[in-house]
């Protein structure tokens, strides 16, 4: 979340009601949206250790509660890594890690071999190209599909600017690529507000996308999905991989055991095996902690 782009949809926002309120219409209030932006990366993601993501040796404790505790992966480049884990296993906790909300006591995070990302604040985090969805779909309620997506291209132009923004052809391919791809494409003028929950989850992505992260940090993404959304999500997934380097967390095991390659099981705050769906549910210490101990 960053306060730039909140404010340029605000204004947007805020024209669009003047608009409306001329042509006498009103509109209710919608929520705020926030999300991550990727503006100008400062540097390259060196990869060439074939790892996108590293931490070793996470430690953070709330309050004298070790909720990471040693934490220590990897990911590829490219690689959709599924995770999963009870409740209150730390896996937010880690994401709140790796984009900077939340700073570990002790331990390594890198983001490919060069860039060390305790060096680094939320925004500059994002700005490298590390994208992330919070659970709750955070769009511009009262912007259109099309608007909400046009916010969010990498632009380092200021408020005023971007709200007379134009785009060029390579944005609007862009722009037109990513609609199809969240399957959005038949949407673009309606506005978020209306979209079901699955439709602005989709939105949000897409809004990641525009930015062109290298890394996407996904919590929880199908929650609150019907059947059929959660099987496009399913796709959308298998179609992101191998393009971006995905990291999901989900409670929705037949969403991961179509997904899913390696899946890491967290518990108490660290790694408590890692393998294939099939490899980590047979494992006994984990059947030992989702059926309660
Ligand atoms: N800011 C905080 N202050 C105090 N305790 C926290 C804080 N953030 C997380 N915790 C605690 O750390 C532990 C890990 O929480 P976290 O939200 O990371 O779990 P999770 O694996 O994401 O769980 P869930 O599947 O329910 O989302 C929990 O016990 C939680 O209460
Ligand atoms: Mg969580």
């Amino acid at each position: 979340m960053t306060p730039d782009l909140l404010e340029q949809g605000a204004r947007r926002v805020e024209a669009r009601m003047q608009q409306q309120a001329a042509l006498g219409k009103t509109e209710s209030g919608g929520r705020a949206a926030g999300f991550s932006r990727i503006a100008a990366a400062p540097g390259v993601v060196d990869v060439t250790h074939g790892r996108i993501l590293y931490l070793e040796d996470v430690c953070v404790s709330f309050d004298g509660f070790k909720a990471i505790n040693n934490l220590s992966l990897d990911i590829a480049p490219g690689e959709l890594r599924c995770i999963i884990g009870p409740n209150g296993a730390g896996k937010t906790t880690m994401m709140d890690i790796i984009t900077g909300k939340t700073r570990p006591d002790s331990g390594t995070v890198f983001f490919g071999s060069t860039i060390d990302l305790l060096r680094y604040t939320e925004p500059q985090i994002a700005q490298m190209g590390i994208g992330r969805k919070f659970q709750k779909p955070t769009v511009f309620e009262q912007l259109t599909v099309f608007e909400n997506l046009e916010l969010a291209l990498k632009t380092d132009k200021g408020v005023k600017s971007s709200m007379f923004f134009r785009l060029d052809s390579a944005a609007s391919d862009r722009l037109a690529e990513i609609l199809h791809t969240i399957h959005l494409a038949d949407s673009v003028a309606r506005m978020a507000g209306n979209l079901s929950h699955g439709q602005k989850q989709w939105l949000e992505i897409g809004m990641l996308l525009m930015q062109d992260p290298k890394l996407l940090l996904l919590d929880e993404p199908v929650a609150g999905m019907t059947d059929e959304e959660t099987a496009r999500t399913a796709e959308l997934f298998l179609t992101l991989k191998g393009k971006h380097s995905l990291m999901v967390v989900e409670h929705d095991m037949s969403f991961i055991k179509t997904i899913s390659e390696i899946v890491t099981v967290l518990c108490d705050g660290s790694v408590l095996a890692q393998g294939t769906l099939d490899q980590v549910q047979n494992d006994e210490r984990v059947v030992e902690v989702y059926l309660g101990r």
